[in-house]
């Protein structure tokens, strides 16, 4: 049966409107045209004096329904139409917000004559964010109630307001405590009998001869800071036309300047990288397990992955105890962690009484016996299987019957380490990033017999702590590792046939990755990716090259001794080229008779993307991410890829199959019978996808 989902009602004599359409009351088709015919009943009500428009459940409106941008063009009625009548009514009507009124949301809000909200409430225009300006009316209406300045900095972040931010600048009416109905009828009662209504449209009292130099700042602003970014320069052009322009072409210039970023290949990065996170939270194959509770949590090795870890649950208020072999190495883990949150003290991020009280929910031990109670407990030992397994057959004894036991592995075989604890079903893989205090990305490995409740623990425990969990097969390097490994011997490739060290990471940044794959490396450790290297090798796998076993050899290991790819100053992170570097790499290339050739950025940017989206593509075949989106949001979260080019699946699903396809034949190519260029060669999905045609991954 259908359900309405704007209803009509009267309350005394306020006509409320209701929009009611979970879980977000986003603005579809039918709420569009519920809310005008909701507003046809409510202007026919005479004893309906003043009109209400508010949400049901957690929040008023949260924008235009995303979902409809995803098909070809926007049904009737037009969302600027239902705007224009309920300014145009003759009856006051006020928004009454609670939870966030965003997007379309605020734009309706906009066009009502007040606006009222609870404390807790928030407004924003986030369209930028999925790379789209406010396309019904909020560049025209904004600078009219707020000022150009104030709309500019609002429109272009895409930043929340607080609700007593936002009545400080005119935008909000009244901000009160009691229900949003509550507060609408008392501001109601509160408005002489026939008020002049208020209408943003016809307002210019804001705006003034100050506002072309605003736009010129934010134009240069924008020009410095993002200058690749396409829809925030759009919004400025929208905001201009607000005091440029009568409000009527205000409003069709804006609307003009909406399809042109919807057109526009980052918004459709953006988009599918917003429903793409959101999918990820949802496992396929788990039936209706629900999550175990965790209220106390175990971390095993305080180094600087485990120290970040407990910093991840201590901040959520989750009781941490922190195991590792004596007490110096504890006592050095624990300076870490209270230097960290000291750095924020200092920044003013944190408050001494917040570092004091998340400090003393973490609990020293060197005894095993002490994880006893845990709910979860998560292993960050030394990435050796011999280490992981002693650790987990220990665990196997100690932790209570149920609780989830958790390797952060970053590539080892997760069955191998829950064999060794006894009780496989309790033992998945939580992969964090590092610094794990700061990195957003939890790799949730789900081994064979892992248990659907285990899995969900973890997937729901990652969201708590404010991580995007993503669910990954167990297979060497799970996905987001398993990817980087070619992308990182590509990098390498591309030095020994002629590239600069610092040309291959200026390109990937150019690209928009936040770093080079070389500056990367040395953030990680040289040595740690020798260790991983040598192993590979030994089961006879390729990862790398024998250039990077030359710097290991030099004893460099990266940032940790300010030697690596680059050579860095005591306490300071700029990489600078090495002169030495750059002599090893000649003389590889004399060595084995390379002679260097001038290799383009188009060249390098394709080599090292392509190499994860071929891994990427044998991923999917092979089950090991649940969907192309999977694998782009552990590239968004993890690796620093921009969230503009929607993940590298995306990337290459706008670029072209075909011609990534093509590409990719190239480069095997020109691989020939070289074995470290052997993951050139096309993964099977991709052909047959291009074979059959199709453009998409899923
Ligand atoms: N359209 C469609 N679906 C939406 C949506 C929207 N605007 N906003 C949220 N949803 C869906 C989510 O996909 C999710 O669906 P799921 O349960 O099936 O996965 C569900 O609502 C709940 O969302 P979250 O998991 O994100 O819930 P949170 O409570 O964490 O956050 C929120 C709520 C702050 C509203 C957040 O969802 C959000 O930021 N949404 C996007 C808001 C936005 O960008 N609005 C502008 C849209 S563009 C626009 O309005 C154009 C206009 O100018 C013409």
């Amino acid at each position: 049966m259908d359900r309405r989902v704007v209803h009509y009602a009267r309350q005394g004599d306020v006509g409320v409107i209701t929009v009611d359409s979970p879980p977000v009351n986003a603005l579809s088709q039918a709420v569009r045209q519920g809310i005008g015919q909701a507003l046809a009943e409510g202007l026919a009500d005479t004893a309906a004096k003043a009109l209400v428009i508010l949400g049901a459940g957690r929040t008023f409106i949260a924008g235009a329904d995303i979902a409809e941008f995803l098909g070809s063009g926007l049904a009737a009625p037009d969302l600027n139409d239902i705007n224009a009548a309920i300014e145009s009514s003759p009856k006051p009507v006020i928004a009454a917000i609670h939870g966030t009124a965003l997007g379309g949301g605020l734009e309706v809000a906009l066009a009502c004559h007040y606006r009222v909200a609870t404390q807790d409430a928030q407004v924003g225009l986030p369209e930028v964010k999925l790379g789209l300006l406010p396309g019904a009316g909020g560049t025209q209406r904004l600078p009219r109630l707020v000022g150009v300045t104030k709309a500019l900095a609002l429109i272009t972040s895409g930043d929340f307001l607080a609700a007593t931010e936002a009545q400080a600048l005119g935008l909000l009416d009244h901000v009160g405590s009691g229900t949003p109905l509550e507060l609408a009828t008392s501001f109601a009662a509160s408005l002489p009998a026939s008020p002049p209504l208020p209408r943003a449209s016809q307002r210019s009292d804001r705006l003034g001869p100050g506002d072309a130099d605003s736009v010129a700042a934010a134009r240069q602003k924008l020009a410095d800071s993002t200058p690749w970014l396409h829809a925030p320069q759009r919004c400025i052009d929208a905001v201009e036309a607000a005091f440029t322009l009568p409000f009527a072409d205000g409003l069709a210039r804006e609307r003009a300047l909406f399809w042109d970023c919807m057109a526009h290949d980052q918004s459709k990065a953006l988009i599918h990288a917003f429903f793409a996170e959101r999918a990820a939270a949802k496992v396929a194959g788990l039936g209706d397990a629900k999550p175990r509770p965790v209220a106390q949590v175990g971390v095993i090795g305080s180094g600087t992955m485990g120290g970040g870890i407990a910093m991840c649950f201590v901040n959520a208020g989750i009781p941490v105890t922190l195991l590792d072999m004596d007490k110096a190495a504890l006592d050095r883990g624990i300076g870490i962690i209270a230097r960290n949150y000291a750095a924020s003290v200092a920044k003013g991020r944190l408050s001494q009484a917040a570092m004091d009280q998340r400090l003393s929910l973490i609990t020293q031990t060197t005894d095993y016996a002490d994880l006893s109670a845990a709910d979860l407990v998560v292993e960050a030992a030394y990435e050796d299987m011999a280490v992981k397994q002693a650790v987990f057959a220990r665990l196997g004894n100690v932790a209570k019957p149920g609780a989830v036991l958790a390797s952060n592995t970053s590539t080892l075989d997760i069955d191998a380490i829950a064999a060794a604890s006894g009780r496989p079903a309790d033992v998945v893989g939580m992969h964090f990033f590092s610094p794990a205090n700061v990195m957003k990305l939890l790799e949730v490995v789900r081994g064979r017999d892992s248990a659907a409740d285990a899995i969900q623990t973890a997937m729901v425990i990652g969201r708590k702590i404010g991580k995007v969990a993503v669910a990954v097969g167990n297979c060497d390097g799970f996905v987001g590792n398993r990817m980087l490994q070619y992308y990182a011997t590509e990098a390498q490739r591309l030095v020994i046939e002629g590239a600069s060290v610092s040309a291959v990471d200026q390109a990937a940044r150019r690209y928009g990755l936040a770093m080079g794959p070389f500056a990367m490396g040395d953030m990680a450790g040289l040595d740690v990716m020798q260790a991983i290297r040598d192993r590979r090798v030994a089961e006879g796998k390729i990862y790398g090259t024998a250039l990077s076993d030359l710097l290991t050899t030099d004893g460099r290991k990266g940032q940790k001794n300010g030697r690596g790819w680059y050579l860095y100053e005591p306490g300071d992170r700029t990489p600078r080229p090495d002169p030495a570097v750059a002599a090893m790499v000649d003389a590889y290339r004399q060595q084995h008779g390379i002679t260097p050739r001038t290799i383009g950025e188009a060249e390098i940017e394709k080599r090292l993307v392509y190499a994860l989206v071929n891994e990427g593509a044998r991923i999917l075949e092979e089950g090991m991410a649940q969907s192309p989106g999977d694998i782009d949001i552990v590239y968004l979260y993890g690796y620093g890829f921009p969230a503009w080019r929607g993940g590298p699946m995306k990337q290459a699903e706008l670029t072209g199959l075909a011609k990534v396809l093509a590409d990719i034949t190239r480069f095997a190519q020109m691989a020939g019978d070289d074995p470290t260029g052997a993951h050139w060669s096309p993964a099977p999905l991709l052909v047959r996808l291009v074979a059959e045609g199709r453009e998409r991954f899923g």
